[in-house]
């Protein structure tokens, strides 16, 4: 009983994740690939994805909606496949597929991710 409790409280807590917490997360679990802050001559020469405001602009203009954006987001971290590809297909032949995020961040965390980038790029 209390296990559940718990679990239950977690998961409240996962949904109520602040914008800095989120923030935080995109730095952490998608840093290492994406420059999240602004492109520098520096940063750009060892990046390993296209950076993130690129990536989001990108989709919040093709998306309609901010839950049309958040689903794909959530949906392409996990299961990344080439047929999903929105963004130009150039970053794909420039840094190869993006790994599965599976295990390295939940769907919660993964939904604030996308909120966040949504509302701040
Ligand atoms: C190990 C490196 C790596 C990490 C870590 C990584 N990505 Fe990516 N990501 C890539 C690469 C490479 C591409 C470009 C090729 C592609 O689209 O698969 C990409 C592309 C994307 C796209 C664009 C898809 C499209 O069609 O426009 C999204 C969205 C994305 N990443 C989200 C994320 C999120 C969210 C995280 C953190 C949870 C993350 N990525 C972490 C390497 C990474």
């Amino acid at each position: 009983m209390k296990f559940v409790k718990t679990l239950a409280l977690l998961s409240v807590a996962a949904t109520a994740l602040l914008a800095q917490d989120a923030a935080q997360l995109l730095e952490q679990k998608c840093g290492s690939c994406h420059i999240v802050s602004n492109p520098t001559i520096e940063n750009v020469k060892h990046m390993k994805a296209p950076p993130m405001w690129g990536v989001a602009r990108n989709l919040i203009r093709h998306f309609k909606d901010e839950k049309a954006f958040v689903d794909f987001v959530v949906d392409y971290a996990l299961n990344p496949s080439e047929n999903k590809i929105v963004l130009d297909r150039a970053a794909k032949e420039r840094f190869g597929l993006m790994p599965s995020m599976k295990g390295v961040v939940t769907k919660e965390e993964l939904e604030a991710i996308a909120k966040y980038m949504y509302n701040h790029y």
